[in-house]
């Protein structure tokens, strides 16, 4: 949220709004302090996260690897220049052709079932190659995150149930096109205490720890990613990155090497949505702020009731006012921001939302048939677009009248 207000309103007069701004020395900062703490780690930059090429370029110059979950998240990361050997591959669903595609970059494979074991086996065997595998097992941890963020519970979709992991790993060994080298777990997103990574660490050590003997390809731990921000400004600070190595270090003690998944903890804070009032109207019960930035663009307030700080670039006047920040899209739910006091708004003021960096380009879509915005990168002072926005002629190529 440090960006000037000259530069921001600079920006959304150059590009238009909605726009996605990234502060590329942010990005830096945060690259480097997680390098830093965890040097010995395959530091693996979940795409799902923020995946413009731009962006991706920057990660991978820092030394990271790519966890992707498809073929498209693959061939991004591939285009930006990840290195071979970085990449592994997660996802509960993989389709035949995109483990190809996976052969084809010798990806490590987060196996999520015996069938999908087996798919691989069998397309690897077709190629004459063996396949690099980690099982990504579920723990059946509870984190305290929103549900629909938590993945290490049964009672999700995710993972080899640690009940069933010794027949998977019987089978896995049993397969020649197979290489079974370690085990991973992702726990959940937005965690804000080292205690479930330890606890996920730990029991993974455990796990791994008698599949080691006799195989000495074994030899990896994938602890997935989850480290949280703080959103609003009363939360709790997130734990530290020291804190966090040393964390999820707990589970290499055993003489395994670390690979980590992070997303949100690298990208959130560089990035930000500018955008518009276009309207402003009350009822008898509240004042909104209808802007040009709806659900479509940041749907992380309507699917996970998230909070992200919104400020007004160039307040006018000293007074305040209660607000609820709608987007233009029709649904009740299109909304950024709830009952929110910020200086009396006019017409036409420019809004920066912020911690706009993690799962919110990425998460944009068409609805309302609204072209996706535009993504700049702030690199020395100066703004770059690295993403242009969506024509309308682009919505329409694709269909058949
Ligand atoms: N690895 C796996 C296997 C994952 O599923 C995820 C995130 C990550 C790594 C990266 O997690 P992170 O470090 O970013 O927490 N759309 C939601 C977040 C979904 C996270 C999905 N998986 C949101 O906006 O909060």
């Amino acid at each position: 949220m440090e960006l000037s207000p000259a530069l921001l309103e600079s920006i959304a007069r150059q590009f238009g709004t909605p726009c996605y701004v990234y502060d590329d020395g942010k990005l830096e900062a945060q690259c480097r302090a997680m390098r830093s703490a965890l040097p010995e780690a395959r530091l693996c930059f979940a795409v799902k996260a923020c995946s413009s090429g731009a962006i991706l370029q920057r990660i991978f110059s820092h030394g990271f690897g790519a966890d992707v979950v498809s073929g498209g998240e693959l061939v991004r990361a591939v285009r930006a220049g990840v290195q071979r050997g970085q990449v592994v591959f997660s996802g509960v669903g993989k389709r035949n052709e995109e483990i190809e595609q996976g052969l084809q970059e010798c990806v490590t494979f987060n196996v999520e079932s015996l069938d999908e074991l087996g798919r691989i086996h069998q397309l690897a065997l077709a190629h004459r190659q063996k396949a690099e595998v980690f099982f990504r097992v579920n723990p059946n941890i509870a984190v305290d995150t929103n549900p629909y963020i938590a993945t290490g519970l049964y009672s999700t979709k995710f993972g080899i149930a640690e009940a069933q992991l010794e027949t998977a790993v019987r089978l896995a060994r049993s397969l020649p096109s197979i290489a079974l080298t370690g085990l991973s777990c992702h726990l959940g997103s937005q965690i804000a205490s080292t205690e479930v990574f330890e606890k996920g660490a730990l029991r993974l050590a455990e796990l791994a720890h008698p599949l080691k003997q006799g195989h000495p390809e074994f030899q990896h731990l994938d602890l997935g990613g989850g480290l949280g921000v703080a959103y609003e400004p009363n939360q709790a600070s997130p734990p530290s990155i020291e804190s966090y190595a040393a964390a999820v270090r707990a589970g290499a003690a055993a003489g395994l090497k670390l690979t980590l998944e992070p997303g949100r903890w690298l990208v959130a804070e560089a990035g930000s949505l500018l955008t518009r009032v276009i309207t402003l109207k009350s009822t008898p019960q509240k004042h909104f702020a209808v802007v040009d930035a709806g659900m479509n663009d940041l749907i992380r307030p309507a699917l996970y009731k998230a909070f992200h700080p919104v400020r007004s670039v160039n307040p006018s006047g000293l007074s305040l006012q209660t607000y609820d920040i709608v987007g233009p899209v029709c649904e009740t739910g299109d909304f950024l921001a709830l009952a929110r006091v910020l200086p009396a708004l006019r017409v036409g003021d420019l809004l920066q939302v912020g911690i706009c960096g993690a799962y919110a380009a990425t998460m944009a879509s068409n609805y309302n048939s609204r072209p996706r915005a535009p993504e700049v990168l702030i690199e020395n002072g100066s703004a770059r677009l690295i993403r242009r926005r969506e024509t309308l002629e682009s919505l329409f190529a694709d269909e058949i009248l």
